[in-house]
């Protein structure tokens, strides 16, 4: 079972730590914060029910299934909660799955990378998946231009869009209209779930089916953590415990920032998903009500042990203004054991016979301890093993508990306002109609730039 601890936060275990009653007094706001997560889900919020949508996991099978018969290679176009879902479950489950099939993530507008990708995949075995919530994202848009001409111009227009899969809004949005009216097929994103809490729905799943992970399991695991995450009893729900470790020592600590730190290199890519949530959820200039309060806590991806010889020292000696989320793992897949190599050596004879994952268990607890006796407050989570069922747990565990600290924090935790002005002077730039008063903007702020230098 996936667990999650705060003793990290607490003196005597963490040194200047804080005082046990700090949980207390917030147990009242972390009840109404469940509560109301509750009353909404289901209606406004949709990622808790996400894992029991068998209808679309069938629909995803079954379309997968079609792909793989006609291609070896999917690339997924998207950006943003559209992309990284995808590449969090394959990257962390991809070992088990099946090895004649590629999944390729274009999420990004570089040239280089997209020039580079569609040089070395054959368009005659390769299928594409389109990602967007709103459908209309100019990276995707800009993306799927490019690869539709470039399977049109090998295949013809027909096949072409035998090639093409859409995950998008049920209603809304470009892609749908696209589906529509050139019977391209086309899978839900449900209305009550934001592109960065998708990755449970066909946006995720379908990348993931396609390389043959057990997505059945995988949601399995999220349904079993979105129950345990329903408790409204503090000490037995994983989410709000989370939430309130990571409130608690901003508030009375002072943390601003929150570092993610597993230990397991298949949760790398995770890592980045959730820098992805943390930020966008709950970074957010204005509370619920209208009131100015620049809320958020800036999430840090780090890896164990790697960043033990690099940011470590930041997090340890720098700015007091960070907590670090340790996130170890049980039981690997392998079983290493360091043999008894170099044995007239001293400084390796203490490693024979010692497995790699005893290592690396004995590197998180050695660093834990460390972070603890500098004054540097730990949240620990537990996976017995980065499986299917576990790793469903822990991306429910990780979204329920960032709707819940943006409720903590009083802010929105499903909307991004901040990030569309730069999105509208863009398409200003680039001469959509419409968008005149921000191509205007752009020159204003670039002429002030001018007389500097
Ligand atoms: O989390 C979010 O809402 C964003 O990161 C979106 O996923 C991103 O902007 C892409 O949007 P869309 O899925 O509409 O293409």
């Amino acid at each position: 079972m996936i667990t999650v601890g705060i003793e990290g936060l607490f003196a005597p275990t963490l040194e200047g730590g804080l005082e046990r009653t700090r949980l207390d007094e917030i147990v009242p706001e972390l009840i109404a914060a469940q509560r109301e997560l509750m009353a909404r889900r289901g209606r406004d919020i949709g990622f808790y029910d996400a894992p029991l949508r068998r209808d679309l996991v069938q629909a995803v099978l079954e379309e997968v299934r079609r792909l793989r018969a006609i291609a070896d290679d999917l690339l997924v176009l998207g950006i943003g909660g559209s992309s990284l879902g995808g590449q969090a479950l394959c990257s962390a489950l991809g070992h088990t799955s099946e090895r004649d099939v590629r999944v390729h993530f274009l999420d990004n507008i570089d040239p280089n990378s997209v020039a580079s990708l569609l040089e070395a995949v054959d368009p005659a075995r390769a299928a594409v998946a389109v990602v967007s919530k709103g459908g209309d994202t100019v990276e995707t848009l800009a993306q799927l231009l490019i690869v539709r001409r470039w399977l049109r111009a090998s295949l013809g227009q027909g096949e072409a869009r035998s090639r093409q899969t859409f995950v998008t809004d049920p209603e809304k949005g470009l892609l749908r209209e696209v589906a529509r009216t050139e019977g391209i097929r086309a899978f839900d994103i449900p209305p009550e779930v934001g592109g960065r809490y998708s990755v449970l729905t066909p946006a995720g799943l379908l990348p993931a089916a396609f390389l043959g992970i057990d997505i059945i399991e995988v949601l399995a695991g999220a349904a079993d953590m979105a129950e345990r995450v329903t408790s409204t009893d503090v000490a037995k729900n994983p989410a709000t415990l989370f939430a309130a470790g990571a409130v608690l020592a901003q508030r009375h600590l002072g943390r601003t920032s929150l570092v993610m730190m597993p230990y397991a290199d298949a949760l790398r890519v995770a890592t980045s998903w959730f820098v992805h949530l943390w930020a966008e959820s709950l970074g957010k200039r204005f509370d619920r009500f209208g009131k100015e309060v620049r809320a958020g806590q800036t999430p840090i991806a780090a890896q164990g042990a790697v960043d033990q010889h690099a940011q470590l020292q930041l997090f340890v000696d720098g700015p007091r203004d960070k907590t670090v989320c340790l996130v170890s793992v049980e039981k690997f897949a392998h079983e290493l054991v360091i043999p008894d190599e170099m044995g007239e050596h001293d400084e390796v004879v203490y490693l024979h016979g010692r497995g790699l994952a005893e290592l690396f268990d004995a590197e998180r607890r050695g660093t834990r301890a460390a972070l603890l006796d500098a004054g540097v407050p730990v949240l620990d989570i537990a996976l017995p093993m980065v499986d299917e069922q576990s790793f469903g747990g822990f991306l429910l565990l990780l979204e329920a508990a960032c709707a819940c600290a943006g409720l903590l924090m009083g802010v929105n935790p499903f909307d991004q306002p901040g990030v569309e002005a730069g999105k509208r002077m863009t398409m200003g730039l680039l001469g959509r109609a419409g968008y005149g008063d921000d191509a205007a903007s752009v020159a204003a702020r670039e002429r002030l730039a001018d007389g500097v230098s």
